[in-house]
């Protein structure tokens, strides 16, 4: 064999070897999160939810999650294919997104997801290439089923509110057309899906604490929290997820329901 042969074996080798934990056969079960700066970790004064998720359950969890992107732009950079890639069979991967996938291809951002729930598509040019663009839901469905077929499970969490109180009194309704999209994936993908309503558990949280207290936690803007609201936020899907019965991390939760903040919706 030729010595460049057997050094591209090798660094082959090493990228099949590269994975999370290590060694990809015996690796334990692990939870993947894939969203946007709301669960991302920053080193500001705010930072992303996933960050204390680690906290709360006993299975390993690797934060993929990126500031700035949206169902469309964490596909198009070859985010979710990275993830898929990655899992193995009953591993658990966590979809959240909405915060970056409104706006309009006019002014294409690289982010803006095509209208429309179902196969829709546009096309646009964004950074000098053509695109075509998809629907929040279809990009959301492509990656789940990829994951589904490699063995693993799919937890879709609605977006985290902004802050409910800002315009003085609590508001906080149907979370938006992404919400809605979230939960109708979850269904569609099946058994090995579920939904949590991460954006309500989020919201009924910063309902009970009241304005100031809300207010404290949003430091910056009206949509990224502080370390100590992303706790909040994270506990608030764990509450979400153990009110639904737990679903893939049934048994991997440290934390008894009850002593959760917050209350079953
Ligand atoms: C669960 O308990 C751990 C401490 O053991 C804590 O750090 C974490 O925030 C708790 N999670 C929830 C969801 O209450």
């Amino acid at each position: 064999m030729l010595h460049s042969q057997f050094v591209s074996l090798l660094a082959l080798a090493g990228t099949a070897l590269a994975a999370p934990s290590g060694d990809v056969t015996k690796r334990a079960q692990t939870v993947y999160l894939a969203g946007d700066s709301t669960m991302a970790k920053a080193n500001g004064v705010t930072t992303g939810w996933g960050v204390f998720l680690p906290y709360s359950l006993s299975l390993p969890v690797v934060n993929k999650a990126i500031g700035g992107r949206s169902s469309r732009s964490f596909t198009r950079e070859g985010r979710f294919d990275e993830i898929i890639k990655a899992v193995q069979p009953n591993d658990i991967v966590v979809i959240e997104f909405g915060h970056n996938d409104g706006g309009s291809l006019s002014t294409d951002n690289g982010r803006s997801v095509c209208g429309g729930a179902g196969t829709e598509t546009c096309q646009t040019t964004y950074n000098g290439v053509a695109e075509t663009v998809h629907t929040f839901p279809w990009y959301l469905t492509e990656a789940g089923k990829a994951i589904i077929a490699k063995g693993a499970k799919v937890i879709m969490s609605s977006q985290t509110p902004n802050n409910p109180w800002e315009s003085g009194t609590f508001s906080y309704g149907d979370g938006g057309r992404f919400v809605g999209y979230a939960k109708a994936v979850a269904t569609a993908l099946g058994s090995n899906a579920i939904y949590v309503d991460h954006g309500a558990y989020t919201a009924n949280y910063f309902k009970g604490i009241g304005k100031a207290a809300t207010d404290k936690l949003f430091p910056q803007d009206h949509t990224h929290t502080s370390p100590v609201g992303a706790d909040f936020v994270s506990k608030a899907f764990v509450k979400g997820l153990q009110c639904g019965g737990g679903g893939f991390l049934k048994g991997f939760v440290k934390n008894e329901t009850a002593s959760i903040v917050g209350s079953c919706l």
